[in-house]
């Protein structure tokens, strides 16, 4: 290998273990032992190194790997069947990218949007194949921590580890899609808002009536998470019944024409969740410029910590940890934590 090689191996050997280390290890034991031993491997990093920089990712190696047929068991055995298979992996990491849909989302973002005086227009940008455009065709499963319960005598401090469940359902009944999400320091939402028009902006929008789009969204859930894999089959199915509008481009050169679009009657909401960690961060300043100028939409924000401008400023200010969970910013301002696939929500005492 030449020098800038030996350098570029090194730091893709540190990724790997980073991402076994950091990523993976609590949550899946098989990409742990990959990643660990792709670490260590000579022959498939420098596979790698022949990708450009964005392909060589961890998550989008194993997916494409189990896309294509490899089983999920011991890092030897991915090892062997990587070598045998190279050229068709490849081929299809060049051609596809890690556009993990996660419905599960819509429980973080529903506080927020059962506040507004409907009816809603919903813009997602980022939007892969659009699953968290539909927060009204799913039902929802709170678990809220009480901090307090109500009476005639005022509010009366109730033990902290009380816990309240709360169901909600589309106007049409129960979906078949429960989406459970653990609430603390917040009150739950009492309804689910009405939905008039929506749409999505993707780079490259995937349509959920194809079956290999798809296959490879199931492909992207890790192996062990069988929960999610099974909340993407019942909302891919809702969705593929009545497919949203998804507009293929960047998210700061679509998103006017589609505020524009939208219905004036209706309340807009623009949304984004786990998208702006793949844009720049000058382009993530153009885009909350662009928010910023709309003042009439709502701007619900869903993003890793720090990754939206300013959030990050605001949560050292909180002295929050947001350990590992996402920021729900309304407006630019952070309101609470998330969990990164909508399994939680922790308001911000104050916001
Ligand atoms: C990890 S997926 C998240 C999808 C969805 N928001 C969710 O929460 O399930 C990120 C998506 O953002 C899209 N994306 C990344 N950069 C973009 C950009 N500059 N403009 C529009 N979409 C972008 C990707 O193509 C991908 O589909």
């Amino acid at each position: 290998m030449q020098p800038m090689t030996e350098l570029e191996g090194d730091r893709l050997r540190r990724y790997y273990r980073t991402f076994a280390r950091v990523e993976a290890a609590d949550t899946s034991p098989v990409y742990a032992e990959w990643a660990q031993g792709v670490a260590k491997d000579d022959a498939i990093i420098y596979l790698l190194l022949d990708l450009p920089q964005p392909k060589r990712q961890a998550n989008l190696l194993f997916a494409a790997a189990r896309h294509l047929g490899a089983e999920t068991g011991s890092f030897a055995r991915l090892r062997t069947w990587l070598l045998a298979h190279w050229d068709e992996t490849s081929a299809l990491m060049l051609e596809r990218s890690t556009q993990t849909n996660e419905a599960g989302r819509c429980a973080v973002l529903l506080p927020e949007l059962a506040r507004l005086e409907g009816p809603l227009s919903l813009i997602e940008v980022g939007s892969s194949a659009g699953l968290c455009l539909y927060p009204d065709r799913y039902s929802y499963h709170y678990r809220a921590t009480e901090a307090g319960e109500s009476s005639d005598r005022g509010t009366v401090l109730s033990d902290p580890h009380s816990v309240r469940l709360i169901s909600i359902d589309p106007t049409q009944g129960r979906s078949n899609v429960v989406i459970e999400c653990e609430l603390r320091n917040a009150s739950a939402p009492e309804r689910i808002p009405e939905v008039v028009w929506r749409a999505g902006i993707d780079l490259d929008p995937i349509d959920i009536t194809e079956p290999d789009q798809r296959s490879w969204l199931r492909s992207l859930i890790w192996p062990e998470h069988d929960e999610r894999r099974e909340r993407l089959t019942g909302a891919a199915e809702i969705v593929a019944d009545d497919p949203p509008r998804l507009v293929s481009g960047d998210l700061c050169e679509r998103i006017e024409s589609l505020i524009a679009e939208a219905p004036s009657d209706s309340q807009i909401v623009v949304f984004h969740s786990a998208v702006l960690a793949y844009v720049d961060a000058p382009r993530r300043e153009e885009f909350a410029a662009v928010m910023r100028a709309h003042p009439e939409t709502m701007w619900l924000s869903n993003e890793g910590a720090g990754v939206l401008p300013g959030t990050r400023v605001q949560l050292e200010a909180c002295g929050v940890d947001a350990d590992g969970r996402f920021v729900l910013s309304v407006d630019g301002v952070a309101k609470a934590l998330t969990g990164p696939h909508g399994q939680s929500y922790e308001g911000l005492s104050g916001s």
